[in-house]
């Protein structure tokens, strides 16, 4: 998604463009495209070394991740001489910090905490843990902070330590975090979910196993009676009831995140849990009308998307989680993935939030370096709707070209933002962007940082 700006126009991010003509001088855009045509010489960075060109020539703005504006033009014009030029075009390329918008709900920079588990809970109870947590992440400088994996139902928690929205006493502890957030100048978002064939297991710290039922295990559900491994248990295969009663429970777990204040909802269908479990092939061997064609795959996730729709305010947006691809042999893969997603599209979902993996513990899958951007990229341009990419996106110049390439519109960061709370503002200072502090902190941010303002 970039914007042509007309030369000497104002950008819609309020950027005034130099107007260029033969024989001018320009210095072109901090970030953002910059296309000469014709006969061109330039200065190059902060050395005064000069080059010239005949024909057309695009400049990308940024190309390193630096905090001096010069240095990160190095290798590209830092000013252009234009002799013969015939045209010039300047676009300005969205970025990292460029504000993004979702229905009525604008989040102030493109960067999010992706969702993650901390098996801190009993009985689906926030903590304190979960305030200072994500409370850390949100003065960190994050646009947006989603709170992990929450239950829609007891036995949809994959351990006993997760976080719930089952019942309406989890609400008051939900609204202090998310208080906490919004006075950060960050958006909360909360994700929805049931881990199905993956639950009933202990949380993770001591080595993951299930838990016995004399130690509170119950019995998992899942579409078919097939284990994820040996090692889990066996799930009962949801009858017609059973499905009605999960529709209604993520639907009853969004009207408590409203409740909460939260901004955003995200449905977790990915993973390997429950609404995966019915798009998989894999995991998926009904034959009725919710197994076997994709159109019956997708039936149960699209169902409780309906529902959750219906019932989330029309006014805030509502992201979906997916896992792109199952990465093994008769998987649920990327061309389902599109469909998908031009299906939730119709029924009102905003963003595709494109992780993969999860359904098998045998997946061969091509860990690296933004390995599932790709994803995003597709789906984004093939199902024309908004994404987020998420894994091993580590660096700020990383994140922003995912942004200001146009592979996606939300990066999420998860074991980086564990790392380091504080990636946003540091990602900030890295591309040369001003980025607001919480205002006890100001005598310690870069100089001139703005004071952060609630949301
Ligand atoms: C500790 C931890 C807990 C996680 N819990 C969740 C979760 O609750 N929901 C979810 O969709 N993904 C969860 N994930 C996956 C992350 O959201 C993210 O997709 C994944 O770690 C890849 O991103 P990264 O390379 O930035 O870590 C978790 C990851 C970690 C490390």
């Amino acid at each position: 998604m970039s914007h042509a700006v007309p030369t000497g126009r104002r950008s819609s991010f309020g950027t005034l463009f130099p107007r260029v003509s033969p024989g001018a001088k320009f210095v072109p855009p901090l970030r953002g495209v910059a296309v000469v045509r014709g006969h061109w010489s330039a200065t190059l960075g902060t050395r005064t070394k000069a080059c010239q060109g005949w024909g057309t020539r695009r400049f990308l703005y940024p190309t390193l991740a630096t905090g001096n504006k010069n240095v990160a033009r190095m290798g590209h014009p830092a000013r252009v001489n234009l002799h013969s030029t015939r045209f010039i075009q300047l676009s300005m390329s969205l970025n990292l910090f460029s504000p993004l918008k979702l229905r009525s709900v604008e989040f102030s920079n493109r960067i999010g905490v992706s969702p993650m588990c901390q098996y801190s809970s009993e009985d689906g109870f926030a903590t304190d843990w979960h305030l200072v947590h994500l409370g850390a992440r949100a003065q960190g400088g994050a646009g947006l902070v989603i709170v992990e994996a929450s239950a829609v139902t007891p036995e949809g928690r994959i351990s006993d330590g997760d976080l719930g929205i089952y019942k309406d006493e989890h609400i008051a502890q939900l609204k202090r975090i998310v208080d906490f957030i919004h006075s950060q100048g960050a958006r909360a978002g909360i994700q929805l979910a049931h881990a199905g064939r993956k639950a009933s297991m202990s949380v993770p710290f001591g080595g993951e196993r299930l838990l016995k039922p004399e130690e509170g295990g119950w019995q998992t559900v899942g579409p078919s009676a097939v284990a994820f491994s040996p090692t889990y248990s066996v799930p009962q295969a949801l009858d017609q009831a059973g499905i009605d009663a999960t529709v209604w429970a993520f639907g009853a777990a969004a009207k408590r995140a409203v409740e909460a204040g939260f901004d955003v909802v995200e449905i977790h269908a990915a993973h390997g849990y429950l609404l995966h479990e019915f798009l998989s092939p894999l995991a998926n061997q009904r034959t009725d009308a919710y197994g076997g064609s994709l159109e019956n795959r997708m039936r149960l996730p699209l169902e409780v998307v309906e529902r959750v729709r219906a019932v989330w305010p029309e006014h805030l947006p509502l992201f979906v989680r997916i896992s792109a691809t199952d990465w093994a042999e008769g998987g649920w893969n990327a061309d389902e993935s599109v469909e998908l997603a031009r299906q939730l599209k119709e029924r009102g979902v905003d963003l595709v939030d494109c992780s993969s993996g999860g359904q098998v513990p045998n997946a061969t899958i091509p860990v690296g370096p933004g390995f599932q951007v790709q994803f995003a990229e597709r789906i984004r341009r093939e199902a024309g709707i908004a994404t987020a990419a998420v894994g091993l996106i580590t660096e700020a110049a990383q994140a922003n070209e995912i942004v200001a390439e146009g592979k996606a519109d939300l990066v999420l960061l998860a074991r980086e933002m564990l790392r380091d709370p504080y990636w946003a503002v540091h990602a900030a200072a890295a591309l040369g962007e001003a980025a607001s502090w919480p205002k006890q902190y100001l005598r310690a941010a870069p100089h001139k940082s703005p004071a952060r303002g609630a949301v």
